[in-house]
């Protein structure tokens, strides 16, 4: 059983893909990680961002074990992500990997751009979150704030977009609703609205199986 969760940045389908693994028991791969890794990887060795084979090469050598969300949150890593994300062969690496992890038992849970049309198609639940720029975007202020932490309101919507355009415009794999995923636009949710909604279509699709 593999659940599908595909969304822009900053839609909440973090918290809601740990929540659904959680209460299902799956294993949760939050797909964005690998992406941030392969960049960090290549800042940290002063290697340059849009050179495709060095950064092939590190993605293939990824180890999905340990993939820290706290060290990998730093927003600059977003932006190399979505820079790196734009290479099919870094694309093809990771997936294959993303792939491997998804057939984990009892199940898994995917969350990232692309896992309901192009990692994990037959996948039998796809839910696709989504919630308008300037509710994510206040979201992640809210959320840095809360950490104590400065933070600019314009720029991080400006960041918003910028990275919705890169993420929706790449030719390989670009951001969009699988044609039969569930569309769940948390712009005016709760985390918790949001969930049972997710629950009642998981549960659904388990019966089926
Ligand atoms: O979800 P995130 O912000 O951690 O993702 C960082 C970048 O990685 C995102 O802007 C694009 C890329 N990404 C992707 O291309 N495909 C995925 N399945 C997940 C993330």
């Amino acid at each position: 059983m593999i659940i599908a969760i595909d969304g822009p940045a900053a839609a909440g389908k973090g918290t809601l893909s740990r929540r659904i693994a959680e209460t299902y028991g799956f294993h949760h791969l939050d797909t964005g990680l690998t992406y941030r890794a392969t960049a960090k990887a290549l800042l940290d060795a002063g290697l340059p961002l849009d050179d495709e084979a060095i950064a092939e090469r590190i993605a293939l050598s990824l180890d999905l074990a340990g993939l820290d969300r706290d060290i990998l949150s730093a927003n600059g890593i977003g932006e190399a992500a979505s820079k790196i994300a734009v290479m099919p062969a870094v694309r093809r690496a990771l997936v294959e990997a993303q792939r491997r992890f998804s057939r984990r038992a009892p199940g898994t849970v995917l969350d990232g751009r692309d896992i309901g049309t192009v990692v994990c198609p037959d996948s039998p639940v796809k839910l696709y979150v989504t919630a308008s720029p300037e509710v994510r975007a206040r979201r992640r202020y809210d959320e840095i704030i809360g950490k104590g932490q400065p933070a600019d309101f314009a720029q991080i919507f400006a960041d918003v977009k910028k990275r919705d355009e890169r993420d929706m415009g790449r030719a390989d794999s670009p951001l969009k609703p699988a044609e039969d995923a569930h569309l769940l636009d948390t712009s005016e949710m709760s985390i918790e609205a949001a969930f049972l909604a997710a629950k009642s279509l998981i549960d659904a699709a388990l019966t089926q199986c």
